[in-house]
């Protein structure tokens, strides 16, 4: 169980491109961080000057409080599952984990001991002998895993390790692996693009934007109460939403959107701002029209196996909704509904999202 400490971590390329501009991270021992981000925000560039393969241009990485500057990524006990993972094809399941400890001198007697258990703990007991050409994807990403945890390493690297795989599978290696993770304790950090899978089996999450760190939290804290705009945006659905406070008086305000009139509980604004507030589409409900907020007529209508998907045109202007499938008849296109949500579902927009 270790902790690591990332502080002011910098990554300038050459052409002075800013990979990775002053990052700042307290990963707590046996925790699973994801770093989420899109293509080209520095995930990876952050986690190589983590493992040691780029070195940073400024900051420190320290586990338990062991500066690494200047350790070599062998030296570093760190495990690490790279995208590409590359297994040796002419190695069979056992040779292929066996590998490190070899590299490492481990004794002959030990090595077969902690081969066993890296097989076992992946689930992959009794293909010892296979060549990875006789395996599944899942199976071989498996062994890739199998064969850093031989090493025993005191921290976890993942690079979009499951990225190759098909999405059945990939859902299976989230729970698979979380709960690997969760048995050893081992302090870890995921690189991902993919929300679901951050969220699926992370303590915190760290999304990150142009080289750092715009949101930090656990999953449920950056999708339903992020600080930041972009926080919100970039996770999940939402429907944004234009208005403007009419009046003011009482502890509430009073906001136009589209045609409708809202009840706004911050007085403090002035009135006649333009203002804007999110709405995500699992918490817009259909209801009967007599208890609705407003009313809406169905544009169109998706079937997604697990929730309908609406385009609805309504007073507020057009919105986007989910209704789980609950076996129930539901709306047609071209048919008028009611819709609602609660109070706490609509948030202001702006800098500090959520706390509106
Ligand atoms: N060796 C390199 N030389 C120059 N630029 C690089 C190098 N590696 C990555 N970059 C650039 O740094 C940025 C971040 O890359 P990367 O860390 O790989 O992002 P991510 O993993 O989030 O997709 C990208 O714009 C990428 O083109
Ligand atoms: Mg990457």
């Amino acid at each position: 169980m270790s902790k690591l400490s990332i502080h002011g971590l910098v990554k300038t390329y050459a052409g002075g491109f800013q990979a990775v501009r002053g990052l700042d991270l307290e990963v707590e021992s046996g925790e699973f961080i994801s770093l989420l981000g899109s293509s080209g925000c520095g995930k990876t560039t952050t986690l190589q000057m983590v493992a040691g393969f780029v070195e940073p241009t400024a900051g420190t990485v320290r586990v338990d409080g062991r500066d690494l500057a200047g350790v070599a990524p062998e030296k570093r006990d760190m495990g690490v599952v790279f995208q590409s993972y590359a297994l040796f094809p002419h190695m069979t399941v056992a040779q292929n984990v066996a590998f490190g400890l070899q590299m490492r001198k481990i004794r002959r007697r030990e090595l077969d001991e902690r081969v066993a258990e890296a097989l076992s703990m992946v689930r992959l007991s009794g293909l010892e002998s296979r060549y990875p050409s006789e395996l599944s994807g899942g199976q071989r990403q498996r062994v890739a895993i199998a064969r850093v945890l031989a090493i025993r390493p005191r921290v976890l690297l993942l690079d979009e390790p499951m990225s190759n795989l098909d999405a059945k599978l990939r859902g299976e290696m989230h729970v698979e692996l979380r709960s690997l993770q969760r048995r050893l304790g081992i302090t870890t950090i995921l690189v991902t693009h993919d929300q679901v899978e951050a969220m699926t089996m992370s303590d915190r999450i760290a999304v990150m934007a142009k080289g750092g760190i715009a949101e930090l939290g656990t999953p449920q804290q950056i999708y339903d109460r992020p600080n930041s705009e972009f926080a919100f945006k970039f996770l999940g659905l939402t429907n944004e939403l234009s208005g403007q406070v009419l009046s003011v008086g009482n502890g509430t305000a009073s906001v136009r959107v589209g045609q409708a009139c809202l009840p706004w509980k911050d007085a403090g604004l002035p009135v006649g701002k333009d203002i804007r507030f999110f709405l995500r589409p699992e918490r817009i409900r259909l209801c009967p029209i007599e208890v609705a907020r407003c009313r809406a007529s169905v544009v169109t209508r998706l079937f997604l196996g697990g929730v309908w998907f609406y385009e609805v045109e309504s007073e507020l202007g057009s919105l986007r909704m989910t209704v789980l499938n609950a076996g129930l008849a539901q709306p047609q296109e071209g048919e008028v509904v009611g819709i609602t949500w609660n109070d706490d579902d609509l948030q202001l927009a702006g800098a500090e999202v959520g706390h509106g």
